[in-house]
């Protein structure tokens, strides 16, 4: 059967303007952005041109996507558009620590992945982000949460019991929960900042 790359996600299409109009925002002017789950790599190739002058690193977990990623980034035809690395955030050392990017990384971005993925997943990402970021860079959060242990409307409570039906390690996740294993790894909250369909951009500073 044929295999029709790169791919597709209708969600990456409804919300990549919304999110690139947050990074515009909150990303350091410089350096290189690390994308922890780029998933299709249709986000990767629809904001590297619009974030110049900054580079953007692409990664995925799943060995499947990297094709697909692969293709976006030939379509974007952008030298600040990087090859993507295969990258799991639960590992304790990622190959961008191993091997890192000519531009030193001034922030990371990770869009719908801690619910859709074990708690291990996001512990991994924060403690890694606790690594990499310099002082004063950022980690971008996207996704649905919960607040003070409760969902905020009832279209969330149905998406976390449909995901954890799917997976029982899967959910959405408590936003105070998220930000105290955040701390726990030098990762202050900055911003929370409403987004459509009842998700949130949560920011994260590295403190000093
Ligand atoms: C819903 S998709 C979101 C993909 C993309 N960010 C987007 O918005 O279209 C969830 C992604 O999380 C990735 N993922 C799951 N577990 C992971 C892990 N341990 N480390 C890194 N990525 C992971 C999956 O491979 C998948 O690409």
């Amino acid at each position: 059967m044929m295999v029709h790359r790169p791919r597709k996600a209708p969600a990456a299409e409804r919300n990549r303007t919304a999110i690139l109009d947050v990074l515009q925002r909150v990303l350091p002017p410089t350096g290189t952005v690390l994308e922890v789950s780029s998933g299709t790599g249709q986000h990767a190739a629809f904001f590297t041109p619009e974030l110049a002058p900054r580079r953007w690193q692409p990664s995925e977990f799943d060995q499947a996507l990297i094709g697909s990623i692969e293709d976006w980034c030939q379509r974007t035809d952008s030298a600040r558009l990087l090859p993507p690395v295969e990258l799991d955030a639960s590992d304790p050392v990622w190959p961008v620590e191993v091997t890192p990017p000519e531009f030193p990384i001034s922030a990371i971005v990770n869009i719908n992945m801690i619910h859709i993925a074990p708690w291990t997943a996001a512990l991994g990402l924060l403690a890694g982000a606790g690594r990499i970021l310099p002082p004063g860079g950022f980690l971008y959060l996207y996704g649905p949460y919960r607040r003070g242990g409760v969902h905020t409307v009832p279209s969330n409570e149905d998406f976390d019991r449909s995901l954890q039906a799917r997976d029982p390690q899967w959910g959405v996740r408590d936003l105070d929960d998220v930000e105290a294993a955040a701390r726990a790894e030098g990762l202050v909250l900055d911003q929370v900042i409403e987004m459509p369909v009842n998700n949130l951009s949560v920011v994260f500073r590295k403190t000093g």
